[in-house]
């Protein structure tokens, strides 16, 4: 079967179970390449979004995606039995952890069982959403083979991490490298010859476990570095020392090494949770991994610690937190995008709110969030509100902000990302961390 020439005359479609940050962007690589997407949501509002060429995602823009629409490359659907249309599926579903924070897999398992209910010999299986290293042969294979049907001679199965970095725009799901592992050799062959269409570089592995491996890699690499830097923020703090002054000056080595920054927690769906996907799958094999257990807990505890330094500012200046105003900038969990998923920024509101302060938030991306019982609403950015705040914190560093005004018109600044550093007349008044 020619997988690639079926996918662009149409015959046979290119299958994404859900359209979300993922998804939708990988539907919009396929779909400009040429290859006929279907998208599968089970959200109705995101379908019908899609079919209007409508876009909800940052990196997917509406004048790219209705054209796409237009000609046909692109719907969205929520009619699951559409899969049998599909030679190629891709499953790009949430993978958050279950309350005692173990990995939460039920989404992965839904969206197999509507590709069970609809399997068809030839299909191409791809597993996209992170998740922990033997996900793929040990709980999508025996499932799939349960129908009857045999992998790498009646259907195919791999694995291959989304490595998509939202607001990136140097670089997109076209060309960034995308890593394949099938569970057959001829798995292999299949999934990277349709991906290596539509995508600038496909890098295959000998396996679906190395595949899922290389995620977990990748974002534990920079939650333990993310996690070191935090550490290094604090003991600078107890050098008197500005950290970001000595992450620019390390930079300057040529070699050896990487910059990291501190901040107030981790944010995203992918850095805090991915680890622990990891270190789960090894506690069952009598592991404990270290570096990941060590990063979270530093990485969990900085809203606490820049809370604290916020409690001492303010006491700095006679102030007690209890009945202060507190105006967050920024609540998405990192600059110039609109996703609040694990946003430290949250986890410090809760603080703020726990210890009395009254707190309000400035975010052009996020137009309301919820923090606990509190439905918050962004405030405008005016003089009123940066004036009447007895302190302003500065949790996600956004352009379009004019810190040195923010500075000039504050009370007090805390600020988590170095907004501040170049800036003229910050002193007394800013905090940094
Ligand atoms: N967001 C990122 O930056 C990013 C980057 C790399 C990898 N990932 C991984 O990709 C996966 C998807 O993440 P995301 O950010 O796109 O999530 P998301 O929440 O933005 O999107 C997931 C979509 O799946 C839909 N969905 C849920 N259950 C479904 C089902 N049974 N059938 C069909 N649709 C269903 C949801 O309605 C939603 O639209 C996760 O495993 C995540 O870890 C995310």
């Amino acid at each position: 079967m020619d997988y690639v020439k079926q996918l662009i005359d149409g015959s046979k479609k290119f299958g994404i179970i859900g359209q979300g940050y993922v998804g939708l962007p990988l539907a919009e690589a396929f779909a400009e390449a040429g290859m006929h997407v279907i998208g599968f949501d089970i959200d109705k509002t995101k379908v019908d979004s899609i079919n209007r060429g409508e876009s909800y995602i940052g990196d997917v823009k509406s004048e790219n995606l209705k054209p796409l629409v237009d000609k046909g490359l692109i719907e969205g659907t929520t009619d699951f039995s559409r899969l049998v249309d599909c030679s190629v599926i891709s499953i790009c579903v949430p993978t958050p952890l279950s309350k005692s924070k173990d990995p939460d897999v039920t989404y992965i398992e839904a969206a197999l069982a509507e590709i069970i209910r609809h399997l068809q010999k030839g299909q191409v299986i791809v597993l996209e959403s992170t998740t922990y290293p033997g996900t793929t042969d040990e709980l999508a294979l025996p499932l799939l083979e349960e129908t009857g049907m045999k992998c790498g001679q009646d259907f195919h199965l791999a694995f291959s991490p989304e490595r998509v970095d939202p607001g990136n725009v140097r670089y997109t799901v076209k060309n960034t490298p995308k890593i394949i592992g099938g569970v057959t050799e001829e798995c292999t062959r299949i999934a990277t010859e349709v991906y290596d269409y539509a995508l600038e570089h496909v890098h295959p592995v000998t396996s679906t476990r190395a595949a899922e491996l290389v995620k977990l890699l990748e974002n534990s690499f920079r939650a333990i570095n993310i996690g070191f830097i935090n550490e290094m923020a604090m003991i600078c703090e107890k050098l008197d020392v500005d950290v970001w002054e000595v992450i620019e000056a390390s930079k300057t080595k040529p070699f050896g090494f990487m910059p990291f920054y501190p901040g107030p927690g981790l944010g995203g769906h992918c850095i805090p949770i991915d680890p622990l996907y990891l270190k789960w799958k090894l506690t069952s094999l009598d592991f404990k991994a270290q570096f990941i257990d060590l990063a979270d807990s530093i990485n969990s505890n900085m809203p606490h610690y820049v809370v604290t330094r916020v409690m001492e500012q303010l006491n700095e200046h006679g102030k007690a937190l209890k009945g202060c105003r507190v105006l967050i900038l920024g609540m998405a969990y990192k600059e110039n995008i609109d996703d609040v998923r694990e946003s430290p920024a949250l986890d410090v509101a809760k603080l703020l709110f726990e210890k009395g302060a009254d707190v309000v938030y400035h975010d052009a991306h996020v137009p309301h969030c919820r923090v606990e019982e509190h439905n918050l609403q962004s405030s405008e950015l005016n003089e009123e509100l940066v004036k009447g705040a007895d302190l302003v914190f500065i949790a996600t560093g956004h352009s379009g902000v004019d810190y040195q005004w923010v500075v000039d018109n504050a009370q007090l600044v805390f600020d988590t990302k170095n907004m501040t550093g170049h800036l003229d007349r910050t002193a007394g008044k800013v905090a940094k961390l």
